[in-house]
């Protein structure tokens, strides 16, 4: 059973042909309306979320679909002490595809493994959330309208930000791409994805501390929330909080059609005053969210032979 744990699941022609999908859905709406007609998509949510599950309700409510959903680990058997496992193969009698956010690293794994309809991972701890690295390339495509000989800043928390990881394992697939990792030095990029992506092919990359000096050489700046949830303790997190934040003076330096990303929630991060600029992209990306979430629905349902 295909199901969509993380990115390195799918192969570039199988994103590209997603994001193809995306952009007809856009273009007509009504051809996609009835896709997914009584077919119900659960979502499982044992970590806190807006967007995510909304756009996933969204999505399978525009294709024609129902949906059934657990909002919180509280609300549901697993405040019981039910395993993932037992969770999902009561779900898979109920529904045709599932949905789940989870707290700990590999739980989507574990309940893909389990179930007997597709699973898409909504985000596993600190390690990835590839739907929305599909928002963010459906944005960036949309935005600079290729996805090659770009420079990326990713800035902020790249330690455990799940969303960063997935999307440097995405671009790097293309070539003349560079990275510039700015962070403060205790939430640097983990080892596992700057050895065995980047240094592993050979991908260009900068690290630094200074958002400032980078600042003119971007393409992207895809900024992010430092995770307070993932911190050991409340004063480290205090401390790094505000390291870097936003704002139009900043932004004086950077280029005219610069692409300013973040997968929201913002804390500090962007100050408000950046939301309209021309350049401000963060909400478009939660659109493309939606869209790109319709498209993977599609797929898998088509793979597992549903729709
Ligand atoms: C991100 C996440 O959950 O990892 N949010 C999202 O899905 N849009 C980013 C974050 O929580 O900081």
């Amino acid at each position: 059973m295909r199901s969509a744990i993380d990115i390195v699941d799918f192969s570039t022609q199988e994103i590209e042909d997603m994001i193809g999908v995306a952009l007809d859905i856009i273009d007509n709406p009504d051809k996609y309306a009835h896709a997914c007609d009584r077919k119900k998509l659960a979502t499982l949510f044992f970590e806190p979320s807006t967007r995510t599950r909304l756009s996933f309700e969204a999505a399978m409510y525009e294709l024609g679909g129902n949906v059934i959903s657990v909002s919180s680990a509280n609300s549901s058997s697993a405040a019981k002490g039910e395993s993932v496992a037992d969770t999902v193969k009561v779900v898979s009698c109920y529904a045709d595809i599932i949905a789940m956010r989870h707290p700990k690293e590999g739980a989507a794994l574990v309940a893909a493994n389990n179930a007997t309809i597709p699973v898409i991972n909504a985000g596993d701890g600190g390690h990835c959330h590839p739907t929305q690295t599909f928002a963010d390339l459906l944005t960036i495509y949309r935005e600079k309208g290729t996805f090659e000989n770009l420079t990326i800043g990713l800035c902020g928390d790249l330690k455990f930000g799940r969303t960063v990881h997935s999307l440097i394992n995405a671009m790097c697939r293309y070539t003349g791409n560079k990275f510039v990792l700015i962070s403060p030095n205790e939430l640097k990029l983990p080892s596992y994805v700057k050895k065995d992506v980047l240094k592993e092919r050979g991908i260009p990359y900068v690290q630094t501390t200074s958002l400032e000096e980078v600042m003119p050489d971007l393409d992207v700046l895809y900024m992010t929330r430092v995770q307070r949830e993932r911190f050991f303790n409340e004063e480290d997190y205090l401390r790094l909080k505000d390291t870097y934040v936003l704002d139009m003076k900043k932004l004086a330096r950077a280029k005219d059609d610069l692409c300013i990303m973040h997968p929201l929630p913002r804390v500090n991060e962007i100050s408000v005053a950046v939301d309209d600029d021309p350049r401000a992209c963060y909400f478009k990306q939660v659109l493309n969210g939606k869209y790109m979430r319709m498209a993977l629905i599609l797929k898998l349902l088509k793979e597992a032979g549903t729709i």
